[in-house]
Order: structure tokens, then C-alpha cells, then sequence
């Protein structure tokens, strides 16, 4: 339906509109009644600027509350709590005269160093895309509209304005555009920001399979694509591929290009009208469903920022139940380490926030703590060596009763605009883990870091390791609130913690060149591709601590119908220690036999439970078909067999297992002229075809049977035409007559 704006506007207008008016605004027409919009950075918090100020969150920002990062709210794998805290953002938006907030941030974590893996939840496609959808709807239902972002396959930031991410259909499908799919297609994100790379050579901008088949066609996307800031090189043919709003303002020139585009005939003036129909119309929407909201509570959402920096923590060890402390102990903790009291929260980039406040977990523990805490430095943030730091700490380490070591990453480490070249913490801060482990058994270290980290030198060597991330203003109060027992942490790792960098999965292939990044290792990132080549890693995707523990029993698969990819999966989680508690039980799904390779297992499903102790709870998990199928010439497709149902609290604690057979139908196209002896052998409806032909051929050529053994082997790879023309009959003829007989 057309826009009632529309007739009234220009044509100059027009090419105005689907061009934004500034850095944050589009354009205002006051004669035909449209009211320019105002789009802004998330995801963490409100990051509004006034219109002259810069995008990388260089200047300041009006004050509003940084929440914990997506790295840190993706472990929380709460979509309760993602909803939560994307109303408190929606609220501050509105507040602020917010239309729009950019985020959130679904693209995969393919590579540790990815500069600005903190703004994205997972390396998981299932995990993003539930957790965003959650965010979005969160967001949403205060008349806000969400920007998914950055579509697609933008996971460096190398280049990111210019790389070709070659990477191959079934990757993407798997892979990099699941998360993005479930977003649109459960949550209807009021826009999706295309990212500044090329896919294959085509930039996201003006790739019109990505924004027109893909998002449109396949998944119903009803509202509008803006650009990534500054992503759009040619307006006209970005508009024809299905852009709808380059942002920011590039003055004159987008809009006059796109004017002389149409009057040169080579863009259809429907194109441009189509864009501003989207436009207007989705801010419209949005609009329309607002209704009046109390001031924002500031506070509350303070405490919103704590509680979801507590539940995002994940707690990676914890030696004879070293944590929870005391916090009536008369004797001295030693606090150690700078980041205690200036607290590393947020990264740096579009999506630095100006908090409201910023607690420090030095101030916080001795708020919440009857106990002496003493205090060293010990290291300087920016990493460098301090000798007289690191000596005063170990000297104080050595007299304390128990020591809490914050260590993390230096700030400059991780942002926008660049990737990390390593994965290790400053060298000074492991030399004084070191020293102070060699003084003081009894050590909790707590780290704050907004990408995974190397710690295979620390695993294993203190009583308790407690992963923050970089999570929000209140982040310091909540490591107090875990550290002393007023709060459990219930994270679980959306992130593997590999060994060492050689063995993750996109090393070989990282960053690429100046122009193309090879995605070689297909779908096998993440657990994906540790579990695939049998790496060790220190720490699983999946895994957390809490202050209590989990038992799961009693597994049910129910199949309503074998001739349908769909399962349920029942089971009980029970609280078998004696503190109430959160768990994140997962299920994964392996193809235990499959034409193609697969992963050995992928996650389909978690849940998240909350239980007093000795309560039990049963869970239920839908599978659907994308649980079981693959991408595939096209199309997602489920292979009849076996499937093996897991349930874990990682990705390598897997505590129960059921098989289940899936008898589906035969795919018309399966078998063509050209499959081999051994796909036809591996086709259930073509096997006894394929079988009885061989037999036949054997059989004439002197008894021997060619479907078995050696013989066999030898020639599954074999087009079946070619085995009959070796006999001296058509081939072509015979495996005809074998198709039709299959129809
Ligand atoms: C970032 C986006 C951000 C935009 C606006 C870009 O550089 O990639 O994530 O939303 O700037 O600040």
C-alpha cells in the first residue's frame, strides 16, 4: 500500500529521505507531514549525541546506563533477562526521543580476535539468535525499533570497510545467517543494518540476494535496510538491490546521484518510492504503538545493570567450594589488581556509552564486607611492567588470609576498527598471578575482558575463576555480589576457550588479504570445529558454575511421526546441592549417519531453569526440522536415519543420550544420471534398485558379486552409467529405467 506521504513528495524530496539528514536524523518534509526520525548506538546503552559529533564514540554522550555487553549478556543465556533489559533500554530511548537503537549485534564470533566480539553473543548461530530475539522483542515493546546488525558475514574488523568474505552458500545458511533469520522471523526487527563488507564480491549494500531474496522473499522482512555509517558506495544500485536508507548524510551527493539515476531511466522511480514507502511506514509503526511511559527510573535500571552483570558472570571453576567468601570472616582478603578499582566495563567504539555511574568492586566489596580488605594495584592498566606494583601486591598476598586478583584486558586491546593480534593477558599480569599463587594458595581471580582470553596458564592453578567479561557499569558491584555469596553466578560460556590461538578454527585463514578473507573452515567454527578435529580446549562451550549443583535424569524423545523431522525432547533437572541455583541444560543433535559432512554435534536447544535445593524441574525442548537438516543444493534437508539426542551442561558434558530413527520420505532429485555406485547404495529407495542391477551384472560376468567388499569399494565412486557401458550395455538407457522405476 502506498504511503500517503508519498504523492505529496518530490522527487528531490524523495531522494532525501532514503539519504538521512545528518550523522543521527533523517529528514524532515513538514508539507507532507513526515517528522524525521532519530536513529542511534546501542547496543549496550543509549549512546546520543548532538548531530556534529562523531560515530566512533570518540566525543562525549548524553549520560544513560551502560548495561553489560552482548558478550557478557550472551552468557547469562537468559532470554528472560535479555527481554528485561531490552525494555530498560527501550525506556531510556523513549525517554531521550529515540526512534531507533542500533543494535542488536547477531554476527558469529568466527574468530577470537575479532575486535569487536564483545558487541556479539555467541559462536553460536541457535544461542544468537534466541537471545537477540529476545533483546529486539524487549526493545520493541516500548516503541522503540531495533537495528539487527551488521548483515552479514561481517566478523573482522581488518578491513571490514572493503574485504570480500568468500564464503560458501551452505556456511552462510548454517552459520552466519541463522541468528539473523530467527531475529527477523520470531521478533520483526523494525530494521536491519547491512554491514560495509562485500559477500563474495558483492557489497552487503548493494547485494540484492542478501537484502531482497534472502531477508525479503525467504524470511518476510517487513521493515527497512539502513546502511552500516558510511557503507554505501553507489546509492542507486544499493537502492535497487533493496537498501532503503543510507545513513549518515552524504550531503548533495547521494541524493542528487539517485535523482539523475532515475532521470537517466536506469532506476525505476517505484524503486526510490518503495524505499520511502518502508521508511515512512515503519516509523509510522512504531510510532502508533507507543504508549505513555513514567519517567525513566534510573536507579532501577542501575540494579537492572548489576543483576544482569551478575548472571552474565560465569564462574569456570571453583576448588572445594572456595566461593562463596565469607563476608563475616574476621580475617584480611587482599584485593588485588588496579582493574578492582578502576573497573573495565565497556569497549571502545560506537557502542561506548557515557554511564550514568560506575561501580567499582573495591568500593562494592567493602560495602558488602565486615571483613578487613586490603588493597595493591599490583599491575598498571595499560599492561605495562611495575615492578614496585607487583612487589607491594605479592607482599600483601603473602600476609592475607584469601586474595581476589582482578585481572583483564588492557582497553586498548579490543575495540571498533581493529582486531586483536593476540589472545593473552599483559605478561605483567601473569607473572604477578604467578608470585601471588606462589605466596597464597587460596586465590579467586576474577577477569575482565570483553573477547575470550588465554588461560591455560591460570586454568587449574587458583581455588576459583569467576569470567566477568566487560559487564556494564555495575560490574563492579556484581563480582562483590558474587564474590560474598549475595548473588550465584549462573553464566555458561557462549564462547570456547581455546588452548592457544595456532588451534582456532579461522587461524590459517585470518584476516585474509586486503581484499578477500577465505572462509575455509567452513562450518566449523567455534565447538564446532574443536569438537570435529578432537582438540582439547581449556574451557568448553557450554560451561559454568554455579554455587550449587545439577543432576539431569529421565530423557524422553518423543517422535509424533517418523516421517516428519520433529521431536520433543523431555528430561529432569534437579538442584542437588544445598543453595538455590540457575542452570542452562542444553541439547545438542548429532546425524549419526549422514551423505555430507556434518558437525559431530550442534546445539538445538537450552533452557534456562532456576531451582531451591532439591527441587526438580521437567524441561521440554522442541525440535523442529532445522534440528536435523543441513543446507543442501538450495534447500534445508533432513536425511532419514539415526539422530542421537544429547543433554549436557556443555558442549563436552554430556549427561544423557537417546537415538532416535527418522524414517523421511525420499527426495525427488536425490538421485540423478550422474550419482555414483555408492550414492545409490546409500539411498534407501535406490539401494535395492542399484543392488539388484549389480547382482545381475556380477552374475554375468562370472559370478561375482560387486556390491560387497573390496570389490565394492573399488568402484562406489563410479557414475552407475559407467559400470553398465564397461559391460557393453547403454548406460544412459539402463540407470534411466532405474529413475523412472524410483518415481
Ligand atoms: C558501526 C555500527 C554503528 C554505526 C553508527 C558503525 O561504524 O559499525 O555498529 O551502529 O557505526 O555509529
Amino acid at each position: 500500500m502506498t504511503h500517503p506521504a508519498l504523492p505529496k513528495l518530490s522527487r528531490q524530496e524523495k531522494a532525501r529521505l532514503v539519504s538521512g539528514a545528518d550523522l543521527w536524523h533523517t529528514e524532515s518534509v513538514e508539507h507532507a507531514g513526515v517528522d524525521g526520525a532519530t536513529l542511534t548506538d546501542g547496543p549496550h546503552g543509549l549512546r546520543l549525541q548532538d548531530a556534529s559529533q562523531d560515530h566512533l564514540g570518540v566525543y562525549g554522550s548524553r549520560p544513560a546506563t551502560a548495561f553489560p555487553t552482548a558478550t557478557a549478556l550472551g552468557s547469562s543465556w537468559d532470554p528472560g533477562l535479555l527481554a528485561e533489559v531490552g525494555e530498560a533500554l527501550g525506556r531510556e530511548a523513549r525517554d531521550q526521543g529515540v526512534d531507533i537503537l542500533l543494535g542488536p549485534g547477531v554476527n558469529m564470533k568466527r574468530s577470537p580476535l575479532c575486535g569487536r566480539n564483545f558487541e556479539y553473543f555467541s559462536e553460536d548461530p541457535l544461542h544468537a539468535g534466541v537471545l537477540g530475539s529476545a533483546w529486539v522483542a524487549g526493545l520493541q515493546s516500548k516503541g522503540v525499533g531495533a537495528s539487527l546488525k551488521h548483515f552479514a558475514a561481517n566478523n573482522q574488523e581488518t578491513e571490514r570497510m572493503r574485504v570480500s568474505a568468500e564464503v560458501d552458500e551452505r556456511t552462510l545458511r548454517e552459520i552466519y545467517l541463522p541468528a539473523f533469520e530467527r531475529v527477523v522471523t520470531t521478533a520483526q526487527p523494525a530494521t536491519v543494518m547491512c554491514s560495509y563488507n562485500r559477500i563474495n564480491g558483492v557489497f552487503a549494500a548493494e547485494n540484492s540476494w542478501l537484502l531482497t531474496d534472502v531477508l525479503r522473499t525467504e524470511w518476510g522482512f517487513g521493515g527497512y535496510v539502513v546502511s552500516d555509517w558510511g557503507a554505501v558506495h553507489d546509492p542507486a544500485r544499493a537502492l535497487a538491490a533493496g537498501l532503503d536508507l543510507e545513513m549518515p548524510s552524504s550531503g548533495e551527493r547521494s541524493p542528487a546521484l539517485i535523482v539523475s539515476a532515475i532521470e537517466a531511466g536506469n532506476l525505476p522511480e517505484e524503486t526510490l518510492d518503495r524505499a520511502v514507502g518502508r521508511i515512512l511506514t515503519t516509523h509510522d509503526r512504531l510510532r502508533a504503538a507507543r504508549t505513555p511511559l513514567d519517567p525513566v527510573d534510573w536507579d532501577a535500571h542501575h540494579a537492572l545493570a548489576r543483576r544482569a552483570a551478575a548472571a552474565s558472570a560465569v564462574l569456570l571453576e571453583n576448588r572445594d567450594g572456595f566461593l562463596p567468601l565469607d563476608p563475616a570472616d574476621g580475617n584480611t582478603i587482599a584485593v588485588i589488581g588496579e582493574f578492582a578499582r578502576i573497573a573495565r566495563f565497556q569497549g571502545a567504539g560506537s557502542s561506548h556509552v557515557n554511564a550514568t555511574r560506575v561501580e567499582d568492586a573495591l568500593t562494592e566489596m567493602r560495602t558488602i564486607a565486615q571483613r578487613d580488605l586490603e588493597f595493591e594495584p599490583g599491575f598498571a592498566t595499560d599492561g605495562s611492567a611495575q615492578p614496585e606494583l607487583h612487589d607491594a601486591a605479592v607482599r600483601l598476598a603473602a600476609r592475607a588470609e584469601a586474595v581476589v586478583l582482578f585481572l583483564g584486558l588492557p582497553a586498548a586491546d579490543e575495540s571498533e576498527g581493529f582486531d586483536r593480534e593476540h589472545l593473552d593477558l599483559p605478561a605483567a599480569q601473569l607473572a604477578l598471578f604467578d608470585a601471588v599463587i606462589a605466596v597464597n594458595p587460596r586465590v579467586a581471580v576474577v577477569l575482565s575482558n570483553g573477547g575470550a582470553v588465554r588461560l591455560d596458564r591460570v586454568a587449574g592453578r587458583s581455588r576459583a575463576l569467576i569470567e566477568m567479561w566487560l559487564g556494564g557499569q555495575a560490574a563492579g558491584g556484581a563480582a562483590a555480589d558474587l564474590l560474598f555469596g549475595r548473588a550465584a553466578p549462573e553464566g555458561r560460556l557462549a564462547e570456547t576457550i581455546p588452548v592457544r590461538l595456532e588451534e582456532t578454527p579461522a587461524y590459517i585463514n585470518w584476516p585474509g588479504t586486503r581484499d578477500r578473507v577465505h572462509y575455509g573452515e567452513r562450518i566449523y567454527i567455534g565447538y564446532r570445529w574443536y569438537d570435529k578435529v578432537s582438540r582439547e580446549v581449556t574451557y568448553p562451550f557450554g560451561h559454568g558454575l554455579g554455587y550449587t549443583s545439577f543432576a539431569y535424569s529421565d530423557l524422553r524423545v518423543e517422535v509424533p511421526d517418523a516421517q516428519t523431522p520433529a521431536a520433543t525432547v523431555r528430561f529432569t533437572v534437579t538442584n542437588t546441592g544445598d543453595r538455590a541455583g540457575a542452570d542452562v541444560p542444553q541439547v545438542y543433535v548429532e546425524d549419526v549417519v549422514s551423505s555430507v559432512d556434518r558437525p559431530i554435534r550442534e546445539l538445538k536447544g537450552f533452557a534456562k531453569v532456576r531451582l531451591e535445593p532439591g527441587e526438580s524441574v521437567d524441561v521440554e525442548v522442541a525440535l523442529d526440522e532445522r534440528a536435523f537438516a543441513f543446507w543442501s543444493d538450495g534447500a534445508w534437508r533432513a536425511e532419514a536415519g539415526d539422530f542421537r539426542i544429547w543433554v549436557g551442561a556443555s558442549s563436552r558434558d554430556l549427561r544423557l543420550d537417546a537415538t532416535i530413527t527418522l524414517d523421511l520420505p525420499y527426495a525427488a532429485g536425490d538421485l540423478t544420471i550422474e550419482s555414483t555406485i555408492g550414492e545409490w547404495f546409500a539411498h534407501p529407495a535406490g539401494a535395492p534398485l542399484a543392488m539388484g542391477a549389480l547382482s545381475a551384472l556380477g552374475g554375468e560376468g562370472g559370478g561375482v558379486d560387486l556390491t560387497q567388499g573390496e570389490l565394492f569399494k573399488m568402484i562406489a565412486q563410479l557414475p552407475l552409467p559407467r559400470i553398465f557401458d564397461l559391460t557393453g550395455r547403454d548406460g544412459q538407457v539402463e540407470v534411466r529405467g532405474l529413475l523412472a522405476a524410483l518415481d
